[in-house]
């Protein structure tokens, strides 16, 4: 074993590392807690670089025309999805460990309280596309694989080559630094640099080894939407799902309510039933900023009676019918902020670091 970075510590050190290429300036005070206004129309996404700014103003431009949460929260996946050089999600995401991009993605519609769902599909740039057409053509609410790819094929979608020359090099670093016990040497060239050091050193521009975007939206009507996409965790096992394609883990919308989602390791979303929760926490009168530090608290409260070093990496974000806006994450390195698009223009809304003795 030529160092010691475990493949679950590699995880835990390299999430969400770089997000957060530019800040805007926090607005002085909270703008978007006025009180007595009427409904007024909002998107936000967990994606805080220039492509997760451009999928606000396009979800905005449908929200602005008076379109509907729904359409607004796609056209803004869609953003995200395509870009080739987000490694975190759709095309250009990083791959499985057979070098074969794998795609989970959630969808919901408050208005009609439906849900559609995929994982593991692959081939297909946009699956929160593909997870609306479930949604809304379907009487199931998740398709898988094989499955989920003929689904999209009967819909029309375009079959390409996911996987991007970037995203196939740190693939190919990947394999070449496994050694027998699973662990990661570093090739001789990079001997004597720090872990991290070594592994990033061939990629410096690489945003995230494993991330997800949520976009949550309302709309003119007060009507709430939700998406969830993501490419998972980078170099999992074939066949693996994350929490983003499971209604209630990556994703919940009430329209009663608000929604919620959530990025990080999805296993330890998806026993938390985290979005759930913090929808729930809302109903109960907790502030959208509230219930997403709440879910942080549930998940390590119950992680550290089982190891008290636990250090989870999770980032919620979370709406209300109000208007009103949440995002928390467990540690430093990853931002707590989202984008947000609303009447006035875009900004930054800066949540909160749940944990920062946790740095
Ligand atoms: N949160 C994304 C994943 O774990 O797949």
């Amino acid at each position: 074993m030529k160092n010691s970075i475990s493949r679950r510590n590699f995880f835990l050190k390299t999430a969400g590392a770089g997000t957060g290429l530019f800040i805007f300036p926090s607005l002085l005070g909270n703008p978007f807690q006025k009180a007595g206004r009427g409904i007024t129309p909002l998107i936000i996404t967990s994606h805080t670089n220039e492509t997760g700014k451009n999928a606000m103003e396009a979800g905005w431009e449908i929200l602005k025309a008076g379109g509907t949460a729904v359409d607004a929260v796609e056209k803004a996946a869609n953003t995200i999805e395509v870009d080739p050089e987000d490694t975190s999600v759709g095309y250009g995401g990083l791959p499985n460990e057979k070098g074969v991009v794998q795609l989970d993605s959630s969808f919901m519609d408050g208005k009609t309280y439906s849900a559609g769902a995929v994982g593991c599909l692959e081939n297909i740039k946009t699956p929160s596309s593909v997870a609306r057409k479930v949604m809304e053509h379907t009487d199931h609410v998740l398709l898988v694989g094989q499955g989920a790819l003929e689904f999209a094929r009967a819909w029309g979608f375009k079959e390409e080559n996911l996987l991007t020359e970037k995203a196939r090099k740190i693939w190919l670093r990947w394999k070449e630094e496994l050694s027998p016990n699973d662990d990661w040497g570093v090739p001789e060239h990079l001997q004597g640099l720090t872990e991290k050091e070594a592994y990033w050193h061939d990629f410096p521009d690489i945003e995230n080894h494993y991330g997800t975007t949520n976009v949550l939206a309302i709309d003119v009507n007060g009507n709430v939407a939700g998406c969830t996409t993501t490419s998972g965790l980078s170099f999992k096992l074939n066949g693996r799902v994350g929490d983003s394609p499971i209604i209630g883990a990556g994703l919940y919308v009430d329209n009663e309510i608000g929604a919620a989602g959530a990025t990080g390791r999805g296993e330890d979303v998806i026993k938390s039933c985290a979005s759930y929760y913090m929808v729930l926490k809302m109903k109960e009168g907790r502030t959208p900023q509230q219930a997403c530090e709440d879910a942080l608290h549930m998940i390590i409260d119950r992680y550290r009676k089982v190891n008290p070093r636990f250090f989870p990496s999770e980032k919620f974000v979370a709406i209300n019918k109000a208007g009103d806006l949440g995002c928390a994450t467990m540690k430093g390195k990853r931002n707590p902020q989202m984008s947000v698009r609303i009447e006035s223009g875009f900004t930054k809304y800066e949540g909160t670091i749940a944990f920062p003795e946790a740095l």
